[in-house]
């Protein structure tokens, strides 16, 4: 493996291991939707971008419509708290009315970001909605978000690398890592 970031304190997953959690969860999208007539993948930017370019291409569901589209918000500004509020910086250029949706999110911690977003888009009258998580951090859950497909579990620590952040940094690195903490608290 090419070397670490001096700002990682360890690799909770590697590029290999997302790899094949991902092609996992693809499978497992092929399986469920494969009597769906349109099927929207949502991802939510920036974080999501990596996850979603690898898990549209492991989806294999040549009868159904699959398209993409995009929302981008922002909910933490440059801290590692969670506000609990969303503000929509680009809204989806489709109508997702009677379609099948799924909202491609990286990480929940609280789940106030993806149960806002589940309010927003369920009032758009989509056939059906469900949401797919690379990252939920367990012991950070204050609201019951239903997510129907999870990467991985993890502990309440500040991720980066894989399309996730901090403070716009990091984005670029191919495994999930954990932020160094002398790196946020001051
Ligand atoms: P909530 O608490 O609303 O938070 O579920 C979800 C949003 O917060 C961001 N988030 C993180 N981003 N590393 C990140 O890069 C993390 O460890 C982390 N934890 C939460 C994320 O943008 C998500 O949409
Ligand atoms: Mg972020």
């Amino acid at each position: 493996m090419s070397e670490i970031h001096p700002n990682v304190k360890r690799v909770l997953y590697s590029a290999d291991d997302i790899k094949n959690r991902v092609q996992e969860i693809g499978k497992q999208i092929t399986n469920d939707y494969k009597d769906s007539k349109d099927l929207v993948l949502i991802g939510i930017l920036k974080g999501s971008f990596m996850f979603m370019s690898d898990l549209v291409r492991s989806i294999n569901l040549p009868k159904t419509n699959v398209t993409l589209d995009f929302m981008a918000i922002s909910s933490y500004g440059h801290s590692t708290n969670s506000s609990g509020v969303v503000r929509i910086l680009m809204d989806l250029k489709s109508n997702i009315e009677g379609k099948d949706v799924i909202i491609v999110e990286d990480i929940i911690d609280s789940g106030l970001t993806l149960n806002h977003l589940v309010e927003l888009l369920g009032s758009r009258k989509p056939n059906s909605l469900h949401t797919a998580v690379l990252l939920r951090k367990k012991d950070g859950i204050k609201i019951d978000v239903p997510c129907r497909y999870i990467g991985f579990d993890i502990p309440m620590v500040f991720i980066i690398g894989y399309g996730l952040d901090f403070a716009e940094n990091y984005r670029e690195l191919p495994y999930l890592g954990e932020l160094r903490e002398e790196c946020y608290k001051k």
